[in-house]
């Protein structure tokens, strides 16, 4: 964020009268310009995602919905985006934090899209008994979403995601923060989705309009029923153009 020094702005003050001064809100260019929530509060796609919050948050009868995690079909279907900006429309409301976990190992994305240094993360803790659940919880621009990197290990097996230090690490993120979102690769190329799928409350299932074939729609969601998922809600992208998002990213 790049701030005015308080001199300049004293300066600035007594040029011109406060009425025909003009307001610029400098946005800190770190965050990745695809976190729309972030950047552009008021638009649309903001709008359709806090409008997808209110539905999740509805969607479990049963239990108030804390856990869950993104996922989709394929890769590059808009799972770690859609994750960003979930987690961001949740931060928004008021006093609540959140948690974001990069569980995305194999192509993880979180750390550049929010700017912050990879550094110590889930795959370092699944795979180093000595690693603190502290350290591993790292704080972004914005005061309520926290983040989790997927860190440095990018073949770890599948099966440490199964194992008890998982369920430690969620019991450490449910006692701290109100909502955890987890994002993940995708069911069709990896089990990780599967299995983390099972431990949290839900599934969000992202599909890529025009691009994702009903018929692989129709496998993941059998593959993550079988293995014991609950899916909460379905989050469509892609009804904005590759060429709409691309722009958005090029005006970094
Ligand atoms: N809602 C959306 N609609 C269309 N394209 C999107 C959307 N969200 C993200 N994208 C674009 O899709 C591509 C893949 O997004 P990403 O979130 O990295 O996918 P994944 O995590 O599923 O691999 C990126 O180029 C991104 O700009
Ligand atoms: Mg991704």
């Amino acid at each position: 964020m790049t701030a005015q020094q308080p001199e300049d702005k004293n300066k600035d003050r007594k040029k011109k009268p406060l009425a025909s001064r003009e307001v610029f809100v400098i946005m800190d260019r770190s965050l990745d310009p695809r976190l729309v929530v972030y950047h552009d509060p008021r638009g649309s796609l903001a709008e359709q995602y806090r409008f997808f919050r209110t539905r999740l948050l509805a969607s479990n009868q049963e239990k108030a919905v804390q856990t869950f995690a993104l996922t989709s079909s394929r890769p590059e279907e808009g799972k770690s985006v859609s994750a960003a900006n979930v987690a961001l429309v949740l931060a928004d409301l008021p006093s609540t934090s959140v948690c974001l976990v990069d569980a995305d190992l194999r192509s993880p994305s979180q750390a550049s899209l929010f700017g912050v240094a990879p550094g110590i993360g889930l795959s370092d803790y699944l795979t180093n008994d000595k690693i603190p659940l502290q350290d591993l919880v790292l704080p972004t621009r914005l005061e309520n979403l926290s983040l989790v990197t997927a860190g440095s290990q990018t073949t770890i097996p599948s099966a440490h995601l199964g194992s008890g230090k998982t369920e430690e690490l969620m019991s450490y993120l449910t006692e701290r923060f109100h909502y955890v979102v987890f994002d993940t690769p995708p069911v069709g190329a990896f089990p990780d989705a599967a299995i983390l799928g099972a431990r949290v409350d839900g599934i969000v299932l992202v599909i890529r309009m025009k691009k994702t074939p009903r018929k692989v729609v129709e496998t993941s969601v059998e593959m993550l029923r079988r293995a014991g998922c609950t899916i909460l809600s379905t989050l469509l992208t892609g009804a904005d153009s590759d060429k709409y998002w691309n722009k958005i990213y090029k005006s970094k």
